[in-house]
């Protein structure tokens, strides 16, 4: 992901992790109260870009572990997709290393996608993953739009592709945590959904340069930002249903808030961070990185004049806690 996500995004411990903090102190307290401190305790994220929002989360958990043990083996394991910028997540994953001066602490990061396994079996006492879920495990191919918007620029084909992907993805990762986790680990997830107003002016900013003939047809169709940001409840309960306690997932919490994100802030920036490297990978089939470039300045452009009347971006956030059985 662009390096300036940080920036953009550094308030995401707060308005995403911290609202759920004291739950997951309550919930994890109860686990600990199970253990002999004997084995090492593994915390992981996935999804963790830099790493720089969920650090303060990481540290409320060590302190409550050390509460009870000064020397237990503490293991963190910080997860992202081989294209993240690793250099920069093991720099601030060392930095934290340093600050939390804890001799019995390892730091560790994890390339893979989180779609599969990715940590040894039965490892896990507790997991999050924010802000990922929302994202595909693969592109797919929309005709005319950029990102996947129920009913706009899109046929019923490609919204059931979009929606089947999207269900599956889901249960895989729950599944694929499942197997990682030790009996009775818990694991928060939340899951972005709504922001259908960005969404739907990022599309048809796009699909205008198809129309005014700046990008070619075969163009709109290679751009795809992978994300399905129009879950349901029941989208997210099903995946838990389907699975099943006899699969061991059991569904601890569910709730769902409004959250704004972006306020205050350059809209348009923080929007880049995410969407620059999918409009390059799609441009970049057909032309050279410089003309690529070119087309998303004009994109950005366009999309900033459409955005100045929109103060910030308001998102319906899912927010899951579960254990294995
Ligand atoms: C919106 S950022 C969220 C980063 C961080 N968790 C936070 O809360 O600020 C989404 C992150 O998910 C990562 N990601 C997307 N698909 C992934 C996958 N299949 N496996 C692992 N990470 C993935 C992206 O590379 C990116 O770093």
């Amino acid at each position: 992901m662009n390096p300036e996500y940080s920036h953009v995004h550094s308030e995401n411990f707060d308005l995403f992790l911290s609202p759920n903090v004291g739950r997951l102190k309550d919930i994890f307290n109860k686990y600990l109260d199970g253990l002999d401190f004997k084995s090492k305790i593994n915390l992981t994220d996935f999804g963790t870009n830099d790493g720089k929002n969920i650090f303060p989360f990481l540290r409320i958990m060590i302190e409550l572990i050390r509460q009870r043990s000064a020397s237990c083996e503490i293991c963190v394991t910080l997860n992202d997709q081989p294209t993240n910028d690793f250099s920069a997540l093991v720099k601030n994953a060392e930095d934290f290393k340093k600050e939390m001066k804890d001799d019995f602490l390892a730091v560790h990061t994890i390339p893979g996608s989180a779609y599969h396994r990715c940590l040894p079996d039965e490892t896990i006492d507790i997991g999050t993953c924010s802000l990922m879920l929302h994202f595909l495990s693969e592109y797919v191919v929309l005709e005319n739009a950029l990102m996947y918007v129920p009913g706009l620029l899109v046929s019923d084909e490609e919204t059931t592709k979009v929606r089947s992907l999207a269900a599956e993805d889901l249960k895989n990762f729950i599944r694929a945590r499942l197997t990682e986790m030790k009996k009775g680990a818990i694991f928060f997830v939340n899951i972005p959904t709504d922001p259908l107003v960005l969404h739907e002016m990022c599309s048809s900013t796009f699909y205008q340069l198809y129309q005014r003939n700046v990008i070619s047809k075969e163009e709109l169709r290679n751009t795809f930002v992978p994300t399905n940001n129009a879950r349901t409840e029941t989208d997210v309960k099903t995946a838990f249903v389907e699975i099943g306690k006899d699969n061991g997932a059991e569904l601890l919490h569910f709730t769902h808030r409004r959250v704004k994100m972006y306020q205050n802030k350059d809209l348009v920036k923080c929007v880049r961070a995410w969407i620059i490297p999918c409009l390059m990978a799609g441009l970049c089939q057909t032309r050279s990185n410089n003309d690529a470039a070119d087309v998303c300045e004009l994109f950005f452009q366009d999309l900033r004049g459409r955005l100045s009347d929109v103060k910030c971006v308001n998102y319906k956030i899912y927010e899951v806690i579960f254990q294995k059985l």
